[in-house]
C-alpha cells in the first residue's frame, strides 16, 4: 500500500490518496476512509466489487429516526462508499477481470477523455443504467417498453401512468407534458388521440431520452428543452413533478427531489396562464412528502387556491413497487381554472 498524496491544514489531515489491492481487508479500508483517505484500487475488478459490498455491509441504515436523519446517514454512507475509486482510461477499466464498459461510460460521461478515476459505486450505477436502457421498462399503460437514459427518471413505478391512461379527457386536441423525463406520459396522451402534444423538460439528458423513446414508439410529439412551459396554450396540461421537497444531492436525485418543491410551486402558480378556456390540469403527486412530514395537505390545497385552480376530481392509486411506503398513495388531481386568464406570463 503506497500513500501517493497527502495534504494538511492546521495540523488536520484533509485528504490522502492511497493505492490498495486485493490484500486489504474491509475493516482496514473503512478505517482509512474514515481517517480521510481516498482509496485507489489496483487489484482485481471483481475483488473490488466484493470489497465495496463488504464496506456497504459495515454501514447499515439506521432503523429509526426522521427522514432527515436517514438522509444524513445515507449521504455519509455514499461519501464513504464513493471513496473507493477505480481507473478508467478512455472508458476502459484497466484492471484484471473487468467488463467492457465503454458503451455504458459513453452514455453517462460522453466521449472518452483520457484517464480518470471514478468511484466504483458510481461506475456500477452507470453499468446498471446502461443495462436498463438496453432492456427497457415494460409499461402496461402503454403496452410497450420505455428505455430510460442514465440519470433520467425511470418509470419502474409506473402505476401513475395507469391514472393518465384512464382519466376522462377534457375536450380539445392539445396537451402539454411538463417535465416529460423519458417521454412516457406524452406517448400515452398521443396514443389517447390528442393530436398536438408538446413535451418539455429542463434536463438535456431527459430531452435526448424522450426524443429517442418517442421516435421508437412512432409518436408524433414536439419536444422542447425549457423551464416548465412551451409557448402557447393547451387543453390539457399534465405534470408529474419531483415529489420530495428537499434539495437533490446528486444528478440522479434531481428527478425525485426538488428543493422546497420549487417546480411544483412554480407550476401551480402559473399553469392556468397556459390553459385554454375549459381546459384541465392533471397533477400527479405521491403523498410521500406528507407521510414524511415534509409538506402538509393544506399547503398543497393552498397552492391550488393561490394558482387560481379548483379541484374537479381526483383518482388515487397505491404504488405496488417494493420501495413504496406503507399506505403511500399517488393521486392524479384534476384541476380547472377558477376563471380565464387572458395574458400569458401576466
Ligand atoms: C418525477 S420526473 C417525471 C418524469 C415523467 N413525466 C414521468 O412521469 O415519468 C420529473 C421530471 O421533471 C423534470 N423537471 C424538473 N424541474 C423542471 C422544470 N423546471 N422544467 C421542466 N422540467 C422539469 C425533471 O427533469 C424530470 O424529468
Amino acid at each position: 500500500m503506497l500513500p501517493i498524496f497527502a495534504s494538511h491544514r492546521q495540523g488536520r489531515l484533509l485528504h490522502q490518496v492511497i493505492t490498495i489491492d486485493d490484500s486489504i481487508s474491509a475493516d482496514r479500508a473503512l478505517r482509512l476512509i474514515r481517517r480521510g483517505s481516498t482509496l485507489h484500487w489496483e487489484g482485481d475488478f471483481q475483488n473490488a466489487k466484493q470489497l465495496l459490498a463488504a464496506l456497504g455491509r459495515r454501514l447499515p441504515a439506521p432503523s429509526g429516526g426522521t427522514f432527515h436523519d436517514q438522509r444524513r446517514h445515507q449521504a455519509e454512507r455514499v461519501r464513504v462508499l464513493n471513496s473507493l475509486l477505480v481507473p478508467l482510461i478512455d472508458h476502459r477499466i484497466t484492471l484484471r477481470r473487468a467488463p467492457d464498459v465503454r458503451t455504458a461510460c459513453r452514455e453517462a460521461y460522453g466521449a472518452p477523455d483520457g484517464e480518470r478515476w471514478v468511484p466504483l459505486r458510481e461506475l456500477l450505477g452507470v453499468i446498471g443504467a446502461h443495462q436498463l436502457r438496453l432492456r427497457g421498462v415494460f409499461v402496461p399503460a402503454l403496452g410497450e417498453r420505455i428505455h430510460p437514459h442514465y440519470s433520467v427518471f425511470a418509470p419502474t413505478r409506473s402505476e401513475y401512468a395507469d391514472l393518465v391512461a384512464d382519466c376522462p379527457l377534457p375536450t380539445g386536441n392539445t396537451a402539454f407534458d411538463i417535465g416529460t423525463g423519458t417521454g412516457l406520459l406524452a406517448a400515452i396522451l398521443s396514443r389517447r388521440g390528442l393530436r398536438r402534444v408538446v413535451a418539455t423538460d429542463n434536463n438535456p439528458r431527459a430531452i435526448a431520452c424522450a426524443r429517442e423513446n418517442l421516435q421508437r414508439l412512432q409518436v408524433n410529439a414536439t419536444i422542447v428543452e425549457t423551464d416548465l412551459f412551451p409557448p402557447g396554450r393547451a387543453d390539457l396540461i399534465v405534470c408529474n413533478p419531483p415529489w420530495i421537497p428537499v434539495p437533490p444531492t446528486t444528478l440522479l436525485d434531481q428527478a425525485v427531489y426538488d428543493a422546497d418543491g420549487r417546480m411544483l410551486r412554480a407550476f401551480l402558480g402559473t399553469v392556468r396562464e397556459h390553459l385554454e378556456p375549459g381546459g384541465e390540469v392533471w397533477l400527479i403527486l405521491s403523498d410521500l412528502a406528507e407521510r414524511l412530514e415534509l409538506r402538509e395537505r393544506g399547503e398543497l390545497l393552498e397552492m391550488f387556491r393561490a394558482g387560481g385552480l379548483q379541484v374537479a376530481g381526483r383518482a388515487d392509486v397505491v404504488p405496488r413497487h417494493r420501495r413504496a411506503r406503507d399506505g403511500e398513495t399517488t393521486s392524479l388531481w384534476r384541476l380547472r381554472s377558477t376563471g380565464f386568464v387572458s395574458t400569458i406570463g401576466g
